[in-house]
């Protein structure tokens, strides 16, 4: 029976460094983590104070998303940027990812509003594709924040995306992404071109119920 060996001076070092880079990807991504908790934290606030004071919510469901390392290292390569923590933090800025589904157009706009006029959310950029929707049809409000981190060395001002965007516009992008991903990105031509017109279905349900909102809202009482 093959006894254990005792790993040699050049394996114990390998596994030294290997226990090194795990330390230090994880002390990268937890930066990133808690950036998203305090902004679930403040999408929960908004979300319960306005159920409590208007009996509903404008804010249907939210959801976060950390990048993988592996997904970091393919953008890092494509857009090349050089492979250390410093170069990466300073070009990628969706790594952390908050998705906030609301229930009507207005309410997306509302709520982002509401958002980053916190005096601890500082705007880097926005993209607003409800307005200008992508040629094949998508549709979202993207805002890349800034949040302050406080950790016990000090405070990490740190990025994250957030994506806004109503029921109908989720319901198309997260089945669009799946059709996309079963084709390797590679979606045939007709199809693509039925993407695109049920992007258009989903816009004018999006619309028609924003009138009904509009409707509803204009013919309330003023005492409710
Ligand atoms: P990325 O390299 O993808 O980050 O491109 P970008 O920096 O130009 O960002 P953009 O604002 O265009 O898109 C960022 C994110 O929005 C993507 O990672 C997706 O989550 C979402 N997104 C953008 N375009 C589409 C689309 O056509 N379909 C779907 N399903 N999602 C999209
Ligand atoms: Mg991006």
């Amino acid at each position: 029976m093959a006894t254990e060996q005792a790993p040699g001076v050049a394996q114990s070092k390998e596994i030294e460094d290997l226990r090194l880079r795990g330390r230090q990807i994880g002390e990268f991504l937890m930066v990133y983590k808690f950036a998203l908790e305090e902004l679930t934290t403040k999408v929960e606030i908004l979300r319960e104070e306005i159920n409590y004071r208007k009996g509903s919510s404008p804010i249907e469901h939210v959801s976060t998303r950390l990048k993988t390392m592996d997904s970091i290292v393919a953008k890092a390569e494509r857009r090349g940027i050089d492979f250390n923590p410093v170069a990466i933090a300073a070009n990628l800025f969706d790594i952390a990812g908050l998705r906030i589904v609301c229930s009507f157009i207005s309410d997306c706009y509302e709520v982002t509003e509401m958002l980053t006029a916190q005096t601890d959310v500082k705007v880097l950029e926005v993209k607003d594709y409800i307005a200008d929707p992508k040629a094949n049809g998508y549709r979202s409000l993207h805002v890349i924040v800034e949040v302050p981190v406080f950790l016990s060395t000090g405070v990490r001002p740190t990025p994250v995306e957030i994506q806004v965007r109503t029921v109908a516009m989720d319901f198309w992008a997260s089945l669009e992404h799946k059709i996309y991903y079963k084709y390797a990105k590679d979606v045939p031509a007709h199809l693509g071109d039925e993407l695109t017109a049920a992007a258009l279905a989903a816009r004018e349900l999006d619309e028609k119920m924003q009138s009904l909102h509009r409707e509803v809202r204009v013919g309330r009482p003023r005492w409710v």
